[in-house]
C-alpha cells in the first residue's frame, strides 16, 4: 500500500514510524514532514491549505490511504474533500471536526446527551459574559469558542483575571475569529489524563491512557506548552475509570454525533479531569494528541493500516486491537525560551547515540541546514522509551536525552511524577 500522512511534528513522525511496521505498507509520503520522518517517507511541500492539490497529489501519487495529524486540516475539510474522490482517509469530517473546533458546539453536544462535563454557559458579547463571571465568582474557566492552537483558555483564579481574559479574547480579540463567543465554565479539580480512542461511527475502541505535562517547569510550574511530555498508561484510569470513560463518555459522544448526523469517525480525543464525581471531559480533540501519540502508538501492538482501514470501512467491530503489557514515557526536548520567542537553527547532535540507548527520537520542530539536524521550532525532538515499568522506562528515556545537546536546550526533569509517586 501507498501511504500519505498530512503534518509535520513528532505526532506525524510517530504516524509514519508505527505505520511503517505494517508489512502491508510499501511507500510513505509525508506532507510537509522533517528531517526525522524523511528517514522513513518521501516528504513533499504541497500547500496545506489547499485541498484540491492535495487531493491531486494523492490521485497521482497512487496513495491508497491518507493519514491525517493536525486539527487545521481537518476543520478546512480536507476528509470531505479526500472522500467525495473516493480516496480513503482517516479523520473526521469538517462537520464532525466541530467537535473540536467549536467549543460551544461541544458543550451544547455534551449538554443535550448528558455526557459528564463542567457546566457552562456560551456568550457571544462581553458585557453578558462579564455579569455572568461576577455572579458565579472565581475561580472560574473562560474559553474562546474557536481553535486557538491551544492558547485560548484562561484558568482564572480570580474575579478580575476572568475579565480580563474576556477583553483579551473578545474585545482584543486575541485569538482573532475564535474568540466572537466565550464559554464560561465551571472550574474543576483532579487529575487530568487523555484517552484516545479509534471509531468507525459506530464502534468505539479505546487507546491506552496517557497523561501530558502541558507546564513549561518541574512540579507544573510556569506557563502552559503544547505538551512538554507524556507517559502511558497513566494509573489514574484505573480499568474501572476506563471503563466509565467508554460508557458515559467515548461511546455516547460517538452516538450523539452520529444522530446530529455529523458521524465521527477516526481518532477521537477526550482530555478529561478525574474529579471526585468520576470522570469529566475537559475538551475533545478531533485528532491523535501531541505528545500522546508519541507514547500511546509504540505500545500498540496491532497493525496501524488495518485499524485504521477499519474505522474508515465501518469494520472496526470485527478486528482485534492489542496493546503491548509495557509502559512508555516521551520526554520533549525545548529550545530556550519557550513557550516564548526562542532560536531556531541551533545544530543538534546526539540523537544517533540517543537511539542506540534504546530510545525512539521523534522529530517535531527540526528542520536540515548544510545537512545538519537544526532547530526549528519550540518543541524540537521527542524522546520515547519503552520498558515494563514506567519508572525504568523514566530511566532509559533520561538515560537516552544525556546525549542529546543543542544551545540553550530545555526539558522537563520530573515527567510521570504522578505515576511513580502512586507505584
Ligand atoms: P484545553 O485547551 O481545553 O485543554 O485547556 C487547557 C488546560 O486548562 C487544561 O489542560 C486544564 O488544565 C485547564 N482547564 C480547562 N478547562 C478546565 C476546567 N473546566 N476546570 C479546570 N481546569 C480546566
Ligand atoms: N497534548 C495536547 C494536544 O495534543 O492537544
Amino acid at each position: 500500500m501507498r501511504i500519505l500522512v498530512i503534518g509535520g511534528g513528532g505526532r506525524e513522525h510517530t504516524l509514519a514510524w508505527k505505520l511503517a511496521m505494517s508489512p502491508r505498507v510499501e511507500k510513505i509520503y509525508c506532507i510537509p514532514g522533517n528531517p526525522g520522518i524523511s528517514k522513513i517517507a518521501e516528504c513533499v511541500e504541497v500547500d496545506l491549505a489547499d485541498n484540491q492539490a492535495l487531493v491531486e497529489f494523492a490521485v497521482n501519487h497512487n496513495i491508497d490511504l491518507t493519514v491525517v495529524g493536525p486539527e487545521m486540516p481537518l476543520a478546512n475539510g480536507i476528509v470531505d474533500a479526500f472522500s467525495s474522490q473516493g480516496l480513503k482517509i482517516f479523520g473526521p469530517t469538517q462537520a464532525a471536526a466541530e467537535l473540536e473546533g467549536s467549543k460551544a458546539f461541544a458543550k451544547e453536544l455534551m449538554k443535550k446527551y448528558r455526557i459528564p462535563t463542567a457546566n457552562f454557559e456560551v456568550f457571544t458579547d462581553a458585557q453578558s459574559a462579564k455579569e455572568y463571571i461576577q455572579q458565579t465568582g472565581a475561580p472560574v474557566v473562560v474559553k474562546a469558542d474557536g481553535l486557538a492552537a491551544g492558547k485560548g483558555v484562561v484558568v482564572a483564579m480570580t474575579l478580575e483575571e476572568a475579565l480580563a481574559a474576556v477583553d483579551m479574547i473578545m474585545r482584543d480579540q486575541a485569538f482573532g475569529l475564535a474568540g466572537s463567543r466565550v464559554v464560561i465554565e465551571e472550574f474543576l479539580t483532579g487529575e487530568e489524563a487523555s484517552l484516545l480512542a479509534f471509531t468507525d461511527g459506530y464502534t468505539v475502541v479505546p487507546m491506552i491512557s496517557a497523561q501530558d505535562h502541558k507546564r513549561v517547569f518541574d512540579g507544573d510550574q510556569g506557563p502552559n506548552t503544547g505538551g512538554m511530555g507524556t507517559y502511558a498508561p497513566a494509573p489514574v484510569v484505573t480499568p474501572a475509570i476506563l471503563e466509565q470513560v467508554r460508557q458515559q463518555i467515548l461511546q455516547p459522544t460517538v452516538d450523539a454525533m452520529r444522530a446530529e448526523g455529523r458521524i465521527y469517525r477516526g481518532c477521537l480525543y477526550a482530555g478529561l479531569m478525574i474529579t471526585e464525581g468520576g470522570p469529566k471531559v475537559i475538551e475533545f480533540n478531533a485528532r491523535f494528541g501531541d505528545p500522546e501519540t508519541q507514547v500511546v502508538l509504540p505500545l500498540l501492538a496491532s497493525d496501524l493500516v488495518t485499524v485504521m482501514e477499519s474505522c474508515i470501512d465501518g469494520k472496526l467491530v470485527e478486528i482485534p486491537v492489542e496493546w503491548e503489557d509495557q509502559a512508555a514515557v516521551c520526554v520533549v526536548m525545548a529550545a530556550g525560551g519557550y513557550p516564548g520567542g526562542y532560536a531556531k537553527g541551533d545544530v543538534i547532535t546526539g540523537i544517533d547515540a540517543a537511539e542506540s540507548k534504546g530510545a525512539l527520537v521523534f522529530q517535531a520542530g527540526t528542520v536540515l541546514k548544510d545537512n545538519a539536524i537544526t532547530t526549528n521550532g519550540g518543541r524540537v525532538l521527542g524522546v520515547t522509551a519503552k520498558a515494563p515499568t514506567i519508572l525504568a522506562a523514566v530511566e532509559k528515556a533520561y538515560t537516552a536525552v544525556q546525549e542529546i545537546q543543542f544551545i540553550d536546550m530545555h526539558y522537563r526533569t520530573d515527567i510521570a511524577h504522578r505515576a511513580i509517586r502512586k507505584s
